[in-house]
């Protein structure tokens, strides 16, 4: 059957995990999609709203692809020329490091319509959500949201330079970098700086851990925390209004001493 729509691709965040941290825009981009292609971070209860659609799993789950980028561009294209609109949902922000301006370039080349829906990125949405404010008067003017896995798989080279300011650090991707994070902030900053790693961030699993640079290896270990995960390290870890019980209940000896170097 010939398709009588025009062939477009609309690229749309999902928020980091909350099915109500999705934008009106995303819901209705879903409702008008004819092919649905969807991450692993994306909260599957968001696919009721594309009830009429083909929906395709293109992430990755138990550490394998299902399918690679080059394969999700082509089956974009494919889609959006027999089916029409094709939604390509993605967790948090689709244009922080999420690939979306790879794709929209992609299907550029063969002629689609394009439009990209903002979501809340897990970089801001998360820290926010446990309490975290990742700027705060007189303690932190900036921060940095830096990925722990470049594509050469290395730590990027930005974390070295971050721990050597007072902005706060948003890592993403870095749970397997931990122990080479822990090392550079030990070299250029001090030990006990704050630190908050969170996990499954704003969804019914979220874990989280609070502690300071010697100790969150440790803590991490304890807890069993791994991926997806978020590291925040900063001042503003310890001055957050939720956080700051669990830190002085964890951490009252340095509350203590960082108080009497005052
Ligand atoms: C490929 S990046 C995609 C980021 C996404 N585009 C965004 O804006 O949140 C995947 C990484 O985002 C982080 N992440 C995404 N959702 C998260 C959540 N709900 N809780 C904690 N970290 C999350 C983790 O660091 C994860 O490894």
């Amino acid at each position: 059957m010939q398709n009588l729509r025009t062939p477009k691709l609309t690229v749309v965040g999902a928020g980091p995990g909350d099915v109500e941290l999705i934008t009106l825009k995303a819901i209705k981009a879903l409702e008008n999609a004819d092919v649905v292609l969807y991450d692993a971070l994306v909260n599957e209860e968001l696919l009721q709203y594309a009830a009429q659609a083909e929906i395709v799993f293109v992430g990755k789950r138990l550490g394998c692809h299902a399918y690679t980028q080059d394969q999700i561009n082509e089956l974009i294209v494919s889609m959006a020329n027999r089916y029409g609109h094709v939604v390509r949902l993605k967790g948090g922000d689709p244009f922080i490091f999420g690939r979306g301006s790879e794709e929209i370039e992609y299907s550029e080349k063969f002629g689609l319509e394009t439009a990209v829906v903002p979501g809340i990125s897990s970089a801001l949405g998360v820290p926010a959500s446990v309490g975290i404010s990742l700027t705060q008067r007189k303690v932190a003017e900036s921060f940095w949201v830096i990925t722990g896995t470049t594509s050469s798989h290395e730590l990027s080279k930005d974390v070295h330079l971050a721990s050597k300011s007072a902005a706060t650090v948003v890592i993403l991707m870095g749970m397997h970098k931990l122990n080479e994070i822990v090392d550079i902030y030990k070299a250029n900053r001090t030990d006990d700086l704050p630190i908050a790693i969170i996990q499954n961030g704003t969804k019914n699993s979220e874990q989280k851990v609070v502690g300071n640079i010697s100790s969150i290896t440790k803590l991490v270990a304890e807890k069993n925390i791994s991926s997806p995960a978020i590291i925040v390290i900063g001042e503003v870890v310890k001055n957050t209004s939720k956080l700051t019980s669990y830190f002085q209940e964890h951490f009252e000896d340095e509350f203590i001493f960082q108080n009497l170097n005052l």
